[in-house]
């Protein structure tokens, strides 16, 4: 691991243009529960119940009550040196995008700005009827289902199973990752399309491709590098790596 850590790092150190994409992982050593291991949210919940338009037509009330329960644990977490490390990474680089799958606001947290949230933000509420957006939308909601001012009610703005991903955010970082150097997958298990695909992209483009989890995935033979760890540890690792080899003392 230090050895292929030392490689990312050269390779890193030489970059310009970085782009990153992150999955749950990230946060859960913040406290925030995965979707797919082992006691994951999918465990729990049948996604068709909570995370489909079809539940949101059918039991609005349902599906509020579970994403006011995610945004109360969210809410009660804090970033962790994962968030923190892509924070102090972004400033070292030309151009850094930072996509997440991520509903959670950490990454805004820790610092991180203009983060392209592909699977959107559950501080946000918006109304399929009218478009109104309310952003961001107070915790805990007044009402659930809150009312809109149309006479329909407001939902999550998170991206449901079967939904498209928001266009501009997503080609947004689409763009970034055929124009990158260097590309992240961290903390996710690159099986929700077309998220998934942003650093295999990025590799088929000419990019270096790095994972960081401490599983192997579906993906893991796509990635020039696998560092097998929690980002929570590699990631401030890599940043300390990194600066070393800019400063020379590498
Ligand atoms: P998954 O639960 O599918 O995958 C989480 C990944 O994080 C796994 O590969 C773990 O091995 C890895 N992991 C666990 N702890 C880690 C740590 N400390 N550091 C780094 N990695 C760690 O979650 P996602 O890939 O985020 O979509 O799931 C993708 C999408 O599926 C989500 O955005 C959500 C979900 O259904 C929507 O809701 C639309």
């Amino acid at each position: 691991m230090t050895a292929d850590l030392d490689r990312v790092a050269e390779v890193l150190a030489g970059a310009s243009r970085v782009s990153v994409l992150t999955g749950s992982g990230i946060s859960a050593e913040s406290g925030v529960p995965t979707f797919r291991t082992e006691d994951g949210l999918w465990e729990n919940y049948r996604l068709e119940d909570v995370a489909t338009p079809e539940a949101v037509a059918r039991n609005p009330r349902g599906v509020w009550e579970f994403y006011e329960m995610r945004r109360a644990n969210m809410q009660a977490v804090q970033p962790n040196a994962g968030h923190f490390a892509l924070a102090e990474l972004a400033p070292m680089f030309e151009s850094f995008t930072l996509a997440t799958q991520n509903i959670d606001g950490l990454h805004q947290r820790a610092g991180s700005a203009d983060v392209l949230e592909v699977h959107g933000s559950l501080w946000r509420a918006h109304c399929d009827h009218c478009g109104r957006v309310v952003d961001p939308f107070p915790f805990p909601a007044p009402e659930i289902p809150p009312p809109c001012g149309c006479g329909e009610v407001l939902r999550p703005s998170v991206v449901l199973f079967g939904e498209a991903l928001p266009h501009d955010v997503f080609a947004a970082a689409t763009a970034a990752a055929s124009e990158c150097d260097v590309a992240f997958s961290i903390g996710t298990s690159s099986v929700v399309w077309p998220a998934a695909g942003l650093p295999v992209l990025a590799g088929e483009r000419g990019a270096f491709v790095i994972e960081i989890n401490p599983a192997a995935t579906e993906l893991t033979p796509a990635f020039d590098v696998s560092l097998r760890g929690p980002a929570g540890t590699v990631l401030p690792d890599l940043v300390r790596r990194v600066r070393r080899v800019r400063e020379g003392t590498a």
